[in-house]
């Protein structure tokens, strides 16, 4: 036998089955990734997190993004790398002041009215941004070649939201008051961040993401009409931009807390996939979405804490309802920080362990 690794031509090669899954295919066992699976949990990520000084730092230095990109891959086999970034470096390239404290969390110089608008800039964008895109290049060249890398965007309501409460807030008041009492200036917001929103993931396709995922995870802070021109509507606009200049690129989107909008948001045209988050009825979505696009989901964080059997009959029953047709393994929201690594490996072993 002459020595050596064969080289397989790229057309023999075998897709990722991430891409496959969200393509339309029906993957055995299904790909599985989970969102926040760099973060907190991992000490990995707890020393970086330290090295760098400060979240955005972290964010921002294209070496260590990368490198904590990496590290829930190199201990779980993921069939996903989701770049290790945040929804509010949007607002930083437009030029918002953007900070992370401990404890508290994101911390923005609040918009005070559509006043404030003017001081903000898709200029400077992608140029404040090119950590995020040079990071993506690293990632690429190191992953493994059967998995994928995602990038993301945080949608324009949910990102709007932090742009004008200036941080986490429970009731959204303010943001409320300003879409009701000033809809115009929310309205030229809202504009502003399709827009940067699309020239944001545009970059990460270019610099190599092969999959986008777009967070709104305060759609279900809305009342519905709210709901479909806010966060609908902007949604499908960044899709049709997107897919325009990158009609291979497969869009995600996650409609947190939708309802029975998730139908509305399956026909979207060029949406390849829909993340389900923990409180939608498995039937309902089997028999009205999988039909028309991937599932992605949705298994309760609070279940992957728990571990064991609550855990394992949660996962079987997922499986039970939608392994069958396109689907994704993933949470229904982001991993949590007090997350025990080995219920992470039990739900990564249950999943590829799924035969039917
Ligand atoms: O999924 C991934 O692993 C990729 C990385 C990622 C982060 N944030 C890292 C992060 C992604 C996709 C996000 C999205 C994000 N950021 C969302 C949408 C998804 C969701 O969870 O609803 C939102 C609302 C944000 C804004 C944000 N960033 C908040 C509210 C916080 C503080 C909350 C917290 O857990 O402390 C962050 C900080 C943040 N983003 C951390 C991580 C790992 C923790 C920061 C730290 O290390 O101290």
């Amino acid at each position: 036998m002459s020595g050596g690794p064969k080289t397989v031509p790229a057309s023999q090669r075998v897709a990722k089955p991430l891409l496959r899954a969200l393509g339309g295919e029906r993957v055995a066992p299904p790909p599985i990734w989970l969102m926040r699976q760099a973060g907190r949990y991992l000490a990995e990520y707890r020393a970086m997190r330290t090295q760098a000084g400060s979240f955005m730092a972290l964010c921002l230095d294209p070496a260590l993004a990368a490198e904590v990109t990496l590290q829930p891959i190199r201990r779980f086999e993921f069939d996903a790398a989701i770049l290790f970034s945040d929804i509010l470096m949007v607002p930083h390239g437009l030029g918002q002041r953007v900070g992370f404290e401990d404890g508290i969390g994101p911390q923005l110089d609040a918009l005070a009215d559509g006043g404030a608008l003017s001081r903000l800039s898709l200029a400077p964008l992608t140029t404040r941004l090119a950590p995020v895109y040079r990071a993506i290049e690293l990632v690429r060249r190191e992953l493994p070649e059967t998995v994928a890398l995602i990038g993301f965007a945080g949608a324009p309501w949910t990102v709007a939201s932090y742009m004008i409460e200036g941080g986490p807030s429970e009731d959204y008041a303010k943001a409320k008051a300003w879409m009701t009492r000033d809809a115009a200036a929310f309205e030229r917001l809202i504009a502003l961040l399709v827009e940067a929103t699309t020239m944001h993931l545009c970059a990460q396709a270019a610099a190599g993401a092969e999959a986008l995922q777009l967070f709104d995870s305060w759609a279900g802070a809305l009342a519905e009409p709210e709901r479909r021109r806010w966060c609908l509507a902007p949604a499908a606009e960044i899709v049709a931009r997107v897919k325009r200049r990158f009609p291979e690129v497969r869009i995600i989107l996650f409609p947190r807390g939708a309802g029975s909008l998730y139908r509305d948001y399956a026909a979207v045209p060029g949406v390849d996939a829909l993340s389900l988050d923990s409180t939608v009825e498995l039937d309902w979505a089997r028999d009205e979405l999988q039909g028309k696009v991937a599932l992605q989901g949705n298994l309760d964080p609070k279940l992957l804490v728990a571990g064991g059997s609550a855990m394992r009959a949660a996962v079987a029953r997922i499986l039970d309802r939608l392994a069958d047709g396109r689907f994704v393994f993933n949470l229904g929201h982001g991993i949590l920080p007090e997350t025990p690594v080995a219920h992470v490996a039990a739900l990564v072993a249950q999943v590829r362990a799924h035969r039917r």
